[in-house]
């Protein structure tokens, strides 16, 4: 990588330079208040952290606040149900294609005569998936996840913000909207509440960014865990994540990512937003300030910086 021969002090400096650069733009964007409890957010907070894939980690800022995945648990969502269905089951209730629509938009899943989701980045595409994942009952299914995210983290404590959940089950009005329909249309099949919850539940399993870049480097280094060298996930699935964040990661704003930092990534409305620069390093940050497409402002520009300082652009 282009930073290799980088001293820790000079991979230290660069991170809080960039943060000192940028956490001023955070007063342009908004936290996310359609989650209530979202709104309490404090929109000064700015924390990444970089995992490489020798396994050292860097950060600088808040790195120790936690936060819930929230759209960022679809790439886990996605890859629990590749690993119990397979490729052809998952494909076969959710396409491959980007929006350009808002990750809540319902409009195009009745347009498109299948009225399969576009793709499992977005709320119905997401929601779509979660009902393939298979188990007793739904803490059955969540505890998949779970252990998927406390292997690739190396962190026992991982676990759910039950307020968070609550607070996004008694507002999720559009998500059950999306649902229903699916449900009405053939694509969801069993109980729409429990699949539903599963994926509040998802959404709601809080970390920090040191977390989140101990993941990001497990698919950044192909499914295997840069320390212990466990393949977590099939390489081929790991592919199948970067490829979705390259084109569907930060929403209908993924192709001005690509130009600007040409890094795969996904953000979630709670701030967060993963990054892995494959066979390089992963990337974890968090700033709750949202831009108008639902991704951390702050976040965003921090990423399109460190790309630019270490030439970490794939394309
Ligand atoms: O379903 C929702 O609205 C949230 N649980 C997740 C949305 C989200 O993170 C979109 N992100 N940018």
């Amino acid at each position: 990588m282009e930073n290799k021969g980088c001293s820790a002090e000079q991979i230290k400096t660069t991170l809080a330079q960039i943060r000192e650069r940028v956490a001023p733009s955070a007063k342009n964007g908004r936290v996310a208040s359609y989650i209530p409890e979202l709104a309490k957010s404090d929109p000064r907070d700015l924390a990444v952290s970089v995992t490489l894939l020798d396994g050292t980690t860097y950060s600088v800022g808040e790195s120790n606040k936690r936060f819930t995945l929230q759209s960022i648990s679809k790439l886990f969502s996605l890859l629990i149900a590749l690993i119990d269905q397979g490729p052809a089951a998952v494909f076969s209730v959710v396409g491959k294609e980007p929006t350009g629509d808002p990750f809540n938009s319902i409009v195009k899943l009745e347009m498109i005569s299948s009225h399969k989701p576009l793709n499992p980045m977005i709320n119905a595409g997401a929601i779509a998936v979660s009902s393939l994942i298979s188990g007793e009952d739904v803490a059955a299914r969540l505890d998949k996840i779970l252990t998927l995210l406390k292997r690739m983290a190396g962190n026992e404590t991982i676990a759910v913000n039950r307020r968070v959940y609550q607070s996004e089950r008694e507002t999720a009005h559009r998500n059950r909207a999306l649902a229903y329909f699916m449900k009405d249309s053939g694509i969801l099949k069993g109980d729409v509440e429990e699949i539903l919850d599963l994926y509040f539940l998802h959404c709601s399993i809080e970390v920090t960014t040191e977390d989140l870049s101990a993941i990001a480097a497990v698919l950044a280094n192909n499914g295997v865990h840069p320390i212990t060298g466990q393949q977590l996930v099939p390489a081929e699935y790991a592919r199948i994540c970067k490829s979705f964040m390259v084109t569907c990661g930060m929403y209908n704003d993924s192709g001005a990512f690509a130009i600007n930092a040409g890094i795969p990534a996904k953000s979630g409305v709670a701030g967060g937003i993963l990054a892995a620069v494959p066979n390089k390093l992963g990337i974890g940050v968090y700033s709750p300030a949202l831009n108008e497409k639902g991704n951390s402002l702050a976040g965003a520009l921090f990423l399109e910086e460190l790309s630019k300082a270490w030439n970490l652009s794939i394309f």
